[in-house]
């Protein structure tokens, strides 16, 4: 097993960085650590770590890939003896990291795992400089794939994580499965799916309240963003937290999200199991119907070695 630390960042694919930038920015709050070239690098106000979220500038909409940091150099060392023996894999450099792996799932999620990242101090207690929702640190990323199991299994064998929410569907195999490293109620979420190739549906960005929560919602709505308001305020069954969804100008969803729980004897922890009659409530517990685009609609990944987008097919 490789000794992961946690999800680190994630780099998502943007059309206009302007545009982008005064989404992200100037109405949602992300902190910008630094502008070069075609990317935009963001972080929350706890993140002392130079980005969790990098804006690129594409020409359409996706997830290039995301990173997790490892706990000790000699693991990134493990990782690619142990990886390059099973899998293809190619040592990636990028702004604030000297090296690391970049390499696909067996589902073909694109994941960058490296040591050190420069660190550029964080704006905690820095409240004069907090704007928007005061996004505070990336909490998770929801992920789809074809293969459930195989995936899960690779997340929890290979990279250390373990299960902390099962949803079953009506045949009782599980549908969406929770993972955590570091101890939240998630920072991984991988759905099922029947599209043959693998997709992102979100990052989330962990907020202090449930104010800032409404706060996303009230700032896009006076920006007359209305459409960008996907699903909620609400509160989820699953995880216990509350969450609202936006979409950027491109498509890309991120979430907020606040108050879900710690695993604190990860040893004594089962699997909290939904079956497939909870889905009303282990969605939205208040039992609020989900919209057909939250369902439905999740952007393409990069294939690593190509730097082009997978396209599915049903
Ligand atoms: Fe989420």
């Amino acid at each position: 097993m490789i000794d992961t630390l946690r999800l680190s960042h994630v780099v998502v694919r943007v059309r206009d960085l302007d545009k982008a930038y005064k989404f992200y920015v100037e109405l949602l709050g992300l902190v910008e650590t630094e502008k070069d070239g075609d990317c935009l690098y963001l972080r929350g106000v706890e993140e002392g770590q130079h980005h969790s979220l990098v804006l690129k500038k594409a020409d359409s909409p996706g997830l290039s890939y995301i990173g997790l940091r490892v706990k000790k150099p000699e693991e990134l060392d493990k990782a690619r003896e142990f990886l390059s023996s099973n899998i293809k894999l190619k040592i990636h450099k990028e702004k604030g990291v000297d090296e690391g792996i970049l390499f696909e799932t067996p589902q073909g999620i694109p994941l960058f795992l490296y040591y050190d990242m420069e660190y550029v101090g964080d704006l905690r207690m820095k409240f004069f400089m907090h704007r928007g929702v005061s996004p505070v640190r990336l909490a998770h990323v929801n992920l789809i794939v074809r293969d459930l199991e195989s995936e899960v299994k690779f997340f929890k064998e290979v990279l250390g994580y373990y299960e902390t929410e099962w949803f079953l569907d009506d045949k009782g195999e599980k549908q969406v499965v929770w993972l955590t490293r570091r101890g939240d109620s998630h920072e991984i979420a991988i759905s099922s799916s029947t599209i043959n190739s693998p997709g992102f549906h979100h990052e989330t960005y962990y907020v202090h309240e449930l104010r800032d929560v409404v706060r996303a919602a009230d700032i896009l709505a006076s920006a007359g963003l209305w459409n960008s308001i996907e699903r909620g305020p609400g509160r989820h069954g699953v995880t216990e937290g509350f969450y609202i969804y936006l979409r950027d100008i491109d498509k890309n969803r991120i979430e907020f999200f606040s108050e879900d729980y710690v695993v604190l004897d990860p040893d004594k922890w089962k699997p909290i199991v939904w079956t497939h009659d909870q889905l009303r409530y282990r969605s939205d517990f208040w039992g609020r119907p989900i919209p057909e685009s939250w369902l439905n609609e999740w952007v393409p990944v990069e294939d690593v070695f190509t730097g082009q987008l997978k396209r599915w097919n049903a």
